[in-house]
């Protein structure tokens, strides 16, 4: 754990994020999120850090890393933390937000649920004085002060570029394609589309691809997905490949695939690298996914978080354009990386999943197959 303490400083030297020296690596070993405060940078004793995470299941991710890596993070810099999560509940985000600030937060980070209600909450923190941060998701016409993500419309281009290198493979003539997109009020899902569509467009106007049923997902809610995806298949029988937009999508459709005994036969993409996708992939039902460090994400905000906490001002390295808002907001975006079955072992090399949670029952032949040691 205290491995992360370092790695702040690595990833933000990485990032070039224009950061004054935060004192990250002076923290107090022992130091826990009810935190004791750094000496490090100056006399003032440092803010409190709110969190919202947005759900627990429209991906592992938020919980199983995202809220992991943010509190190492806080806690190496000995800055108080509280990391909340709404669970899909956009009055309980408001709700959680006001309290936070109620409580004492001085910085402010969020996964909005949608753009409206993140507006909402930054609006009202900015107007209280508290410093706020998007974290992963831009809020189209909010007013944070940071955006830190991952470059999504290049996700959305390894997702696309990677079917076709699995419909390839397949050698699949002139398949018909499904889109089963994310949720339509998530910034990211546009992105990722925008990415995705990118390189299977061209491939419908040439005729080498048709495309077929293409969908959002609300709230990336994957029961709905399954459900969509029956419909989908239902009506297009012939679906040929499959651009889930996350793992949890992907994972849906699979399921769907299954019964009509299509899995392995038609690829899917999905997004996340969680165990599941991982292990779907292993058993060849899942063409790939998405990886995203989501340890450096978390690092770069943190990092950015806990310089606000002490009163200082970060700079970022680069700007995001927000559309709506028609303002260039401070950005860190780090880079996304395609895993197939050859490189699930990346994965595991770099502490995001263990051999242990990956490579059970099962999967076990498998994982010595794609060299996981
Ligand atoms: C995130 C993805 C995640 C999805 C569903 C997106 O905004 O970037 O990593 O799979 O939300 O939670």
């Amino acid at each position: 754990m205290r491995k992360g303490i370092l790695s702040i400083g690595a990833a933000a030297a990485a990032l070039t994020l224009g950061l004054t020296a935060c004192g990250g690596e002076s923290g107090d070993t022992s130091a826990e999120s009810s935190g004791a405060p750094s000496a490090a940078a100056g006399d003032a004793k440092p803010g409190k850090i709110g969190v919202i995470l947005p759900d627990s299941k429209s991906s592992a991710r938020w919980e199983t890393a995202d809220r992991k890596y943010l509190q190492e993070a806080f806690d190496a810099a000995g800055v108080q933390s509280d990391i909340q999560n709404a669970q899909g509940d956009k009055t309980a985000f408001q709700t959680i937000a006001d309290q936070m600030i109620t409580n004492g937060a001085t910085v402010l980070m969020i996964v909005n649920l949608d753009s409206g209600t993140g507006k909402a909450v930054l609006d009202k923190a900015k107007s209280q004085g508290v410093a706020t941060i998007d974290y992963d998701r831009l809020t189209l016409g909010g007013s944070a002060s940071y955006y830190v993500s991952f470059d999504n419309t290049a996700v959305g281009k390894l997702q696309g570029e990677g079917l076709v290198k699995c419909l390839t493979d397949k050698k699949a003539d002139k398949p018909i394609i499904a889109e089963l997109n994310g949720s339509p009020t998530d910034n990211n899902a546009t992105l990722f589309k925008q990415g995705y569509d990118g390189v299977l467009q061209p491939k419908y106007d040439s005729g080498d691809y048709k495309k077929g049923p293409d969908q959002s997902v609300p709230d990336w809610d994957n029961t709905q997905a399954g459900t969509i995806f029956e419909q989908m298949l239902t009506q297009e029988p012939k679906i040929a490949g499959v651009l889930a937009a996350n793992d949890g999508l992907g994972n849906a459709a699979i399921s769907v695939l299954k019964k009509q005994k299509l899995n392995g036969k038609v690829p899917v993409t999905g997004q996340d690298a969680t165990v599941q996708g991982l292990q779907n992939i292993l058993a060849g039902d899942q063409c790939m996914t998405v990886y995203k460090a989501i340890k450096k994400e978390a690092d770069a905000a943190a990092q950015l978080a806990v310089s606000l906490a002490k009163g200082e001002q970060p700079q970022a390295s680069g700007t995001v354009k927000d559309t709506e808002g028609n303002r260039d907001v401070p950005s860190v975006l780090l880079e996304p990386q395609a895993i197939f079955f050859d490189n699930v072992k990346d994965v595991v090399a770099d502490g995001f999943v263990s051999k242990d949670e990956l490579c059970t029952g099962e999967f076990a032949d498998k994982c010595t197959e794609a060299g996981i040691s």
